[in-house]
């Protein structure tokens, strides 16, 4: 337990996060960086990128009343003290994909509405399968449905629209890079606390092992709704990054999926397997086995 302690304590964390790479950030990404004006002046890319960051700041909604509903219900002060450090993180994200909707021109008035128009309702309902452990404190299934279901697909998410975003809007791809080194912390705790908890209550394998069935099937069902209207938007994004000429910067391929010729539903099928493979590999880490959902 004590490569854990020091791991996950809060020293640990202000020297890496708020003193390390955040140091020199406003809302995540350089002082000063702007989102692109070729963005902001294609309608379809700015609606877009409104409605992807309303995705984000749903789930980061989620991940912030998740982690702070679990800081009570741990049942060691380790696992609260990184929790408490995991609550701050998941504010600053819902604070800087808040900031992005109205970087993009989202009035400060029309938030909750844009947000309840444009949310996707099977991500919503994956927050609330999530949130239902949260609210009976059940902290394993609530560890287990956070720090590996709902930030293995962030994680993912977040790599994704990283690589296919860093050439021609680097000031997202600075907000997204350090959402995604605070997920890396996140999903290492998920994996490094629970496995013990589970050899401990494998009573509980059955109830976990359906939320993870639940969830999956809702965040696979969030992916193909949003590759589906994409199709418009992903040739804009690329017609604008060949115009900025950002081609020294922007990777050819994410996961061996060329990011310049792939379609929405190569783009959805790339996406969906590597965060299957995550979560199998790290439910695997934690002694449980994935479980595939029906319709999916
Ligand atoms: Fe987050
Ligand atoms: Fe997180």
């Amino acid at each position: 337990m004590s490569d854990f302690l020091s791991a996950y304590s809060i020293q640990n964390w202000l020297e890496s996060c708020p003193q390390g790479y955040l140091v020199d950030t406003e809302y995540g990404h350089g002082i000063g960086e702007k989102e692109a004006e070729s963005l902001l002046e294609n309608a379809t890319l700015r609606e877009e990128s409104i409605r992807t960051t309303v995705q984000l700041v749903v789930g980061e909604r989620c991940a912030l009343a998740a982690s702070s509903g679990l800081i009570n219900a741990a049942p060691d002060y380790p696992s609260k003290r990184f929790l408490a450090t995991q609550t701050l993180d998941e504010a600053r994200h819902v604070e800087i994909f808040t900031q992005r909707l109205y970087d993009l021109g989202v009035k400060k008035s029309e938030l909750q509405a844009t947000i309840d128009q444009l949310a996707d309702p099977n991500l919503v309902r994956f927050a609330e399968v999530l949130l239902e452990k949260i609210d009976k404190k059940d902290f394993v299934s609530g560890v287990v449905g956070q720090n590996i279901v709902l930030e293995g697909m962030a994680f993912s998410v977040f790599e994704m629209l990283h690589a296919t975003t860093v050439g021609a809007n680097p000031k997202f791809a600075h907000t997204l890079a350090g959402t995604i080194a605070d997920e890396r912390r996140h999903v290492g705790f998920g994996e490094n606390r629970i496995g013990a908890l589970i050899r401990e209550f494998p009573e509980k394998k059955p109830e976990i092992e359906q939320m993870q069935k639940d969830m999956t099937y809702h965040m696979l069902a969030t992916f193909s709704a949003s590759f589906m209207r994409a199709g418009r938007a992903m040739e804009e994004g690329r017609k604008l990054a060949q115009e900025l000429g950002e081609s020294d910067t922007q990777p050819a391929s994410w996961h061996g999926q060329n990011l310049q010729t792939a379609t929405p539903q190569e783009m959805e099928a790339v996406l969906a397997d590597t965060v299957l493979k995550e979560f199998k590999t790290r439910l695997a880490r934690i002694g449980l086995e994935y479980q595939t959902p029906v319709a999916a």
